[in-house]
């Protein structure tokens, strides 16, 4: 299928000298949700303005729907929906107004069907004659989204949706990003709430000090850098390993109380192994159970090797 965002060879230094991004290279599927992690600072607010044509690139290109970003900017942004960011605080106007106006600025017809479906969905219908500067930080970021969907986009990017909403509204959020995705849009999320990623992204892309390091099937890179763990509370703890049991991914737990093995997914078959050893020196157990390192881990481990 042909790419609905494609990124090339994309470099950004900023005036100050500061080089935010390095050489990009990202092809983005349609109706796929891909999921922007890295620390603060690593350049994923710059690659998100880049594509949406508000910064410009210092080399490279981009391409939304077939259309170039720098040449063809309207068609392209058409296309987009973006949530920045940063919210901003300017506005007397009330929501409905802003909604309204967001819409027109992409040429779309009047709807009011269907922009009081949409501030219904985001629990501002309450509020659409409030004015801005006089909502809540999480209902100001739920009119960002309001606004950035006004035009009903074929892309949407959300640059940190759900900070500073609450846990409720979030589950809302999530909710409503799936639904989009199941009517075709394509989502471009950025969140430090890795749980959110992996609740909600089908691929992961990892920014790093300017660089994409790894973008993955979600389910793949849980499988392949994911580690699992078994871990064995003893009926009787032990001081040391019994010799025959030292080997790859068994360790003893401080207190004694507990065998751990680590193992990855090409390793499964060695914990029938490690059973009958077990049984062979005489260990028994009261009880077992697994864990599967979680993307948190599995991020945090890429990140900190690549530094
Ligand atoms: N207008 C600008 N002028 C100069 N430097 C900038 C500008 N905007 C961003 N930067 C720098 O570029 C780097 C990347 O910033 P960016 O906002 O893209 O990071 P980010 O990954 O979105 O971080 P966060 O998670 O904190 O939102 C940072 O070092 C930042 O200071
Ligand atoms: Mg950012």
């Amino acid at each position: 299928m042909r790419p609905i965002i494609t990124v090339e060879g994309l470099n950004k230094t900023y005036a100050s000298g500061h080089c935010a991004l390095r050489d990009i290279n990202l092809a983005i599927k349609p109706g796929e949700i891909l999921a922007l992690l890295g620390p603060n600072g690593a350049g994923k607010t710059t690659l998100i303005s880049i594509v949406c044509g508000i910064v410009n690139p210092s080399s490279g290109r981009v391409r939304v729907d077939g259309h170039d970003i720098q040449r063809d900017y309207r068609a392209a942004r058409a296309c987009i929906g973006l949530v920045p960011q940063e919210l901003s605080t300017d506005a007397f106007e009330s929501v409905l107004a802003a909604v309204r106006f967001s819409r027109g600025l992409f040429g779309r017809a009047p709807n009011s069907a269907f922009l009081e479906k949409l501030l219904r969905q985001l629990s501002l219908w309450e509020k659409r004659d409030s004015r801005i500067m006089d909502l809540s930080g999480g209902m100001k970021r739920r009119l960002l989204i309001a606004k950035a969907l006004s035009h009903e986009p074929r892309i949407l990017f959300l640059d940190e949706p759900t900070a500073g909403v609450d846990v409720a509204l979030r589950q809302d959020m999530w909710q409503m990003v799936q639904e989009l995705r199941q009517q075709g849009v394509t989502i471009i999320l950025t969140t430090h709430y890795i749980e959110e990623a992996e609740a909600m992204a089908d691929r992961i892309g990892v920014i790093n000090r300017g660089e994409l390091i790894l973008v993955e099937d979600k389910s793949a890179l849980m499988e392949q850098l994911g580690t699992r763990q078994l871990r064995l509370t003893l009926q009787q703890p032990l001081e040391q390993l019994p010799p025959n049991l030292s080997g790859e991914g068994l360790s003893l737990s401080e207190d004694g109380q507990e065998l751990v093995y680590t193992f990855d997914a090409q390793h499964e078959t060695g914990i029938a192994q490690l059973l009958r050893r077990l049984d062979e020196a005489g260990v028994d157990f009261k009880n077992l159970h697994s864990k599967q390192s979680s993307l948190e881990e599995i991020f945090v481990d890429l990140v900190k090797e690549a530094r």
